[in-house]
């Protein structure tokens, strides 16, 4: 069987090669006929493939005749001809390989060269060949590919594949890529199947980095010289949300001054996020924030703006620390710390707080008594709560800084109620801002009182004139005191200082008032009796211990007309009889007698005036107004009447005046014993007494020619009419005469005061009498005699009895020229006294 199947296969091969052998000898026989050519593609017209009539082996003017050509089955593919002179096959129309055969390898042409006489027939095969007349070309010269950039390392993406018309080694043999970060290319298949390249990721794309990518890929054929085509990758890099939104800082510092207005922008945080889309989109948020932050302030969500909406208050809080987020869209969330400083500003004012106060303090409190504590504070910082504190100027206060922030206020002088009883005291804080800020508070301050003031009388000493024969119950005076103290310290009561006038409490004199101060009269005065007093007067006020002062009230009792003048010469009727003689050879105006006469008044009421009033001859005496002196008018004669009567009337000049009268007889002869009448003028009861009043009488008339003796002496020394002053009442009045009532007047003492003698000088006294009269005006004569030693008495250390000197006074029209004159006169009376 196996050998059946050999020698069947035997059979068949040698079948086949009988065949193989047949076609071949046919062909050989063909071939003969043919022709073979080859060309290049793109020959141009005319180009000479061959020489036919000398493949023919024949001549070529043969050609000619025997009218060769070449024919084809389609006309259109008649690319070749014959030359029919040279029998060379020329191109006739250019060839182009890829459009006459694409992409087959072999490209023949067929053709038949018909011979004619005779007919021949022979085959002409053309093959033509390819050149690298075509660059490799992409059908899509951007070629675009979306990458998500997440894309992992060694993906690959297949690229077109680029085409070349042209074959074999012409055709696509590599491709190349523009070198790059990312990608390389890897060539796949084979120059049969063709070839394509593949992208490989070769490092991880990053949009953020780079979101496009072009690249540009070249094909190239195998030919000589090579051509190439390009295309260009355009690759998008697609986005993942890889990336979280970034902060500008990390931390925002900013400084923000406290009452910034709402509104104020803080500061504007921005992040940003490398992702683009939702993914990119940042908003922001407080991620953390406090409390009272978070009534502050507030963010926008889209900008990043944070802004003021409430109070920023420095004294509250001095910063704050916030967590801002920023997220975007897909949650990925970034923070940082925005530290806002808040600034001071000078928004509050020092505040002054008084801690402690002594008030009232006490007016004798020493210099440096502490009398209030102030605190001061101010809640801002810095310069802003540097304070300053002052106290107005021009009182007697001070602030002492004692511990920090603490002051005292002290005094710097002594304080006395009396001239300021409060002070408002503003104490000023001002702080060291700018603009500066500042308070005050005014602490009111009470001096409360304490008793240092005595009452003090608004006089050093009182007067007070009061008329004699008062009403008991008079008010003579009023004294005031002041004391300045305060309610009780400054009640003032005031009382007499008990004391004696002659020997009699000076309450049964006068009684003061103890609230008012009125001074009363007690009992009624008699200016004849005393003339002024002295009281003290003490007033007191009511404090404890009590203050007090005194002063002296000086009561001056003036006089009144109410005493008669009283005639101490001649004695009065009645009582004894008094004959004055008168020599008969008396001349016209020689002195005959002289009326004497006192009034315990003073001043004008005791200034009495002598007239006639009645009188046996009229016109034969007349009597000096004042002086009472009785002058012969004109010449005695033997037929005037031997008696004479006269009746004289003595007025003072008070008011009313007040006046007395007497009668003196005159007896005008030379000798008693021619008096006959002389028993008549005697009275009978008196007779016992006769003696002594002769005596009397006698000494009388002796004393008055003695007086008249000594007046002519005075004459001569006076340079002017010095007569009649040296004839003096007083001096030519014997002691004896007078009255009771008289001596009792000189005896108390009490001198007039000034005021009397004011009226008593308009009578026509000079000032040399005032400076006299003056000298005593204050001094009380000692009850026990009538004789003073005048401390103060212009003519030293002169004694003199002041009644005298008054009546002198009164009787006198003349002027003492100078003291001197005036002394010798007094001491002149003064030795009369005496004796
Ligand atoms: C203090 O102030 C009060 C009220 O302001 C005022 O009545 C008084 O007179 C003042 N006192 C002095 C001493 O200025
Ligand atoms: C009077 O002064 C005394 C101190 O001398 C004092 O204690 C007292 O308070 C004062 N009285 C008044 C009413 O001020
Ligand atoms: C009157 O005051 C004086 C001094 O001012 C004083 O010496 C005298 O004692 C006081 N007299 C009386 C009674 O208070």
């Amino acid at each position: 069987m196996k050998n059946m199947l050999a020698r069947f296969e035997r059979r068949v091969f040698s079948f086949a090669l009988s065949v193989v052998f047949i076609a071949v000898v046919f062909n050989l026989r063909t071939v003969c006929g043919d022709f073979r050519y080859t060309v290049q593609e793109e020959r141009k017209d005319r180009y000479v493939v061959g020489n036919i009539a000398k493949d023919l082996g024949i001549n070529p003017q043969i050609l000619s005749r025997r009218k060769a050509r070449i024919d084809s089955e389609d006309s259109s593919k008649r690319y070749v001809d014959i030359d029919l002179k040279t029998g060379d096959l020329v191109i006739a129309k250019t060839i182009d390989r890829e459009k006459l055969c694409g992409s087959r390898l072999d490209c023949m042409l067929d053709y038949e060269l018909v011979l004619e006489n005779p007919l021949e027939l022979h085959r002409i095969v053309l093959k033509i060949e390819d050149i690298n007349d075509n660059a490799p070309k992409f059908l899509n010269e951007r070629i675009t590919f979306e990458i998500h950039e997440l894309a992992s390392k060694g993906q690959r993406f297949r690229l077109d594949e680029a085409d070349d018309s042209d074959i074999g080694q012409n055709g696509i043999n590599s491709y190349s890529l523009e070198t790059n970060n990312h990608f390389i290319l890897s060539v796949q298949g084979s120059n049969e199947k063709g070839k394509y390249a593949e992208l490989v990721l070769d490092k991880e794309l990053d949009r953020e980095q780079q979101t496009d990518i072009d690249l540009i890929l070249t094909a190239f054929d195998g030919g000589n010289p090579q051509k190439s085509g390009t295309a260009v990758i355009h690759i998008t890099v697609l986005d993942a949300n890889d990336n979280s939104p970034v902060f500008s800082q990390p931390v925002y510092k900013v400084a923000l001054a406290e009452n910034s207005p709402l509104g104020t922008e803080v500061v504007i945080v921005s992040a940003t996020d490398a992702d683009e889309g939702a993914n990119g989109a940042v908003s922001y948020e407080f991620s953390r924030i406090a409390n009272n932050a978070a009534q502050l302030f507030t963010i926008d969500k889209v900008t990043g703006t944070i802004k003021v909406i409430g109070e920023i208050d420095y004294e509250e809080e001095k910063y704050y620390e916030i967590k801002v987020q920023a997220k975007d869209g897909s949650g990925l969330a970034t923070t940082a710390s925005v530290v806002i400083d808040i600034i001071d500003v000078n928004d509050n004012a020092p505040k002054i707080v008084l801690k402690s106060l002594k008030n009232p303090i006490p007016e004798n409190a020493v210099v440096g008594t502490e009398v209030a504590i102030i605190n001061v504070q101010d809640t801002d910082s810095g310069d802003n709560r540097q304070i300053h504190c002052s106290i107005q100027q021009n009182v007697p206060f001070k602030l002492n800084p004692s511990i920090k922030n603490y002051f005292s206020l002290i005094t710097t002088s002594s304080l006395d109620r009396e001239i300021e009883d409060s002070y408002n005291i503003t104490i000023t804080a001002t702080d060291g801002g700018s603009p500066t800020l500042s308070s005050s508070i005014t602490i009111h301050l009470s001096v409360s009182d304490v008793n240092d003031n005595p009452p003090a009388f608004d006089e050093r000493i009182y007067s007070a004139y009061i008329a004699e024969n008062n009403k008991p119950g008079t008010s003579i005076c009023s004294v005031t005191a002041r004391d300045p103290d305060w309610r009780q310290n400054g009640t003032v009561l005031y009382s007499l200082v008990s004391s004696e006038i002659n020997g009699v409490p000076v309450s049964s004199f006068l009684s003061v008032n103890g609230d008012t101060g009125v001074i009363h009269a007690v009992r009624s005065f008699d200016y004849e009796q005393f003339r002024s007093f002295k009281v003290q007067v003490v007033a007191r006020d009511n404090g404890s211990p009590p203050l007090s002062s005194n002063t002296t009230v000086s009561v001056f009792i003036s006089d009144e007309n109410d005493n008669s003048p009283q005639i101490l010469y001649p004695a009065p009727e009645g009582k004894s009889l008094m004959t004055e003689m008168v020599p008969k050879t008396a001349l016209s105006g020689s002195l005959v007698s002289k009326v004497i006469a006192v009034d315990a008044d003073s001043g004008q009421n005791a200034w009495l005036s002598y007239h006639i009033i009645k009188s046996t001859d009229p016109g034969l005496f007349t009597i000096g107004l004042h002086t009472g002196e009785i002058r012969a008018q004109r010449d005695i004669t033997e037929s005037d009447n031997m008696k004479q009567n006269l009746v004289i009337s003595v007025k003072d000049n008070g008011q009313p005046p007040l006046s007395t009268t007497c009668s003196v007889f005159l007896l005008i002869s030379d000798n008693l014993a021619e008096v006959p009448e002389l028993k008549d003028m005697t009275y009978e009861e008196n007779n016992s007494n006769l003696t002594s009043y002769l005596i009397i009488a006698l000494v009388s008339v002796s004393t008055f020619f003695l007086t008249f003796i000594i007046l002519i002496l005075a004459v001569r020394f006076c340079h002017r009419r010095k007569p009649r002053l040296l004839f003096d009442g007083a001096v030519a009045i014997p002691s004896a005469y007078l009255p009771p009532n008289y001596a009792e007047v000189d005896g108390t003492g009490t001198l007039r005061s000034s005021y009397n003698y004011d009226a008593y000088l308009t009578t026509g006294s000079r000032t040399s009498d005032f400076k006299f009269v003056r000298s005593y005006n204050d001094n009380t004569l000692p009850a026990s005699g009538t004789l003073k030693m005048f401390q103060d008495d212009p003519f030293g250390s002169s004694i003199i009895n002041t009644d005298c000197i008054e009546i002198w006074f009164q009787s006198q029209d003349c002027d003492i020229e100078n003291e001197r004159e005036l002394l010798s006169f007094k001491k002149l009376v003064m030795h009369y006294e005496l004796d």
